[in-house]
């Protein structure tokens, strides 16, 4: 496999701003439970003309203008996301054609959150063969569509946003590429699902009555297995390159919620300067929280070229995904 870079980055969040004070006029919770349970303080949620593949343009925009290039030298789009615009046609192919590239094939990724990490895998793939040259990896989601503002123990946790990172391939000594573990366990499909809409149970008025169409979770199976699984993840992979964890400059994990990436980083023995954590302003916007997290260490001045970055996810499948980069730029 030839060396691979991430060589530009971009994001965009929806200006909308819903607090926890916002929620505690929508469903019985408060600002207190939520903070202290999740971390989170606050989510943008998309205007309704917006979609998904409208987070994705601006995101994607913004990469290929920190870049300097012209989305027609895009070889590839890759769209993470659990919340596509439709089914079909692909997001991606709607982000191909607003962005103009023209010469770009592309596809929908889902793996809930750890879309993005998968994604980034799967793009350090496609140029590492040596068959792509640009490979545009978009993590966005729209979950505020999915969400079910009359269940408090969903509707705090989720926003939207979006992200994108453009692979390309680097020269021999270059920052770039260093490893990847990712996994699925689909035996922990039933925590973590939008139950109706798809082949298994299509819409209709008894799955729109019963409100199947939202995200349901199972709260405390998902936070044990994530905790368990992100640290297994994490770890495995620094053993599988030979990199101690005092090596990595930051973890930058998917924000689901704070008590699980301190639990993560503690086991790991990663002290909180080397961790990411920027979950109070976004909430979990799944395929998003890894780039939005990235661009937040990059703007602090705490992510640099040369830097030994950790991404690392667990999400709903389960899905569970690491990868670790030298930051290129
Ligand atoms: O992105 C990947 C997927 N998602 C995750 O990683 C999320 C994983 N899970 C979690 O983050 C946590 O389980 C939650 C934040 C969802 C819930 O926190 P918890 O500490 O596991 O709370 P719980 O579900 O055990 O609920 C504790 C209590 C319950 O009341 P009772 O039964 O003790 O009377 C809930 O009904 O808190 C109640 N509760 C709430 N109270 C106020 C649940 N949601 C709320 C709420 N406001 N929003």
């Amino acid at each position: 496999m030839r060396n691979v870079k991430i060589s530009a980055i971009g994001t965009y969040v929806p200006p909308r701003v819903l607090t926890n004070s916002d929620l505690e006029k929508l469903v019985d919770t408060s600002n207190e439970w939520i903070l202290e349970r999740t971390g989170i303080l606050e989510r943008h949620i998309a205007d309704p003309e917006m979609a998904t593949s409208d987070l994705a343009v601006e995101a994607g925009k913004a990469a290929l203008e920190m870049r300097g290039i012209d989305a027609a030298e895009l070889d590839a789009i890759l769209v993470c996301t659990v919340t596509p615009d439709h089914f079909f046609p692909s997001t991606a192919c709607l982000v191909q054609h607003r962005l103009g590239a023209k010469h770009a094939w592309g596809f929908d990724l889902i793996a809930a959150c750890s879309s993005f990490v998968f994604g980034l895998t799967t793009g350090a793939h496609l140029v590492g063969a040596g068959t792509h040259k640009k490979v545009l990896v978009i993590g966005a989601d729209t979950m505020s569509r999915i969400i079910d503002y009359t269940d408090r123990t969903t509707c705090v946790l989720f926003g939207d946003g979006a992200g994108a990172m453009l692979i390309e391939p680097a020269e021999d000594g270059e920052p770039g590429f260093v490893g990847f573990r990712n996994e699925v366990d689909g035996s922990g499909g039933e925590a973590l699902k939008m139950p109706a809409g798809g082949s298994r149970l299509p819409p209709s008025h008894e799955t729109v009555e019963q409100r199947l169409h939202y995200v349901k979770q199972d709260g405390q199976a998902v936070f044990k297995f994530a905790v368990r699984r992100m640290h297994e993840i994490s770890a495995g992979l620094l053993e599988q390159t030979g990199t101690p964890a005092s090596d990595v400059k930051l973890m930058i994990p998917h924000q689901a919620n704070l008590r699980i990436i301190k639990a993560t980083a503690d086991r790991l023995g990663l002290s909180p300067e080397q961790v990411v954590i920027n979950i109070e302003k976004y909430g979990n916007t799944t395929a998003a929280t890894i780039p939005l997290a990235t661009m937040e260490a990059i703007n602090d001045g705490r992510l640099k070229k040369g830097d030994l970055v950790l991404f690392s996810a667990v999400g709903a499948g389960f899905t569970i995904g690491a990868n670790l980069w030298r930051w290129a730029i």
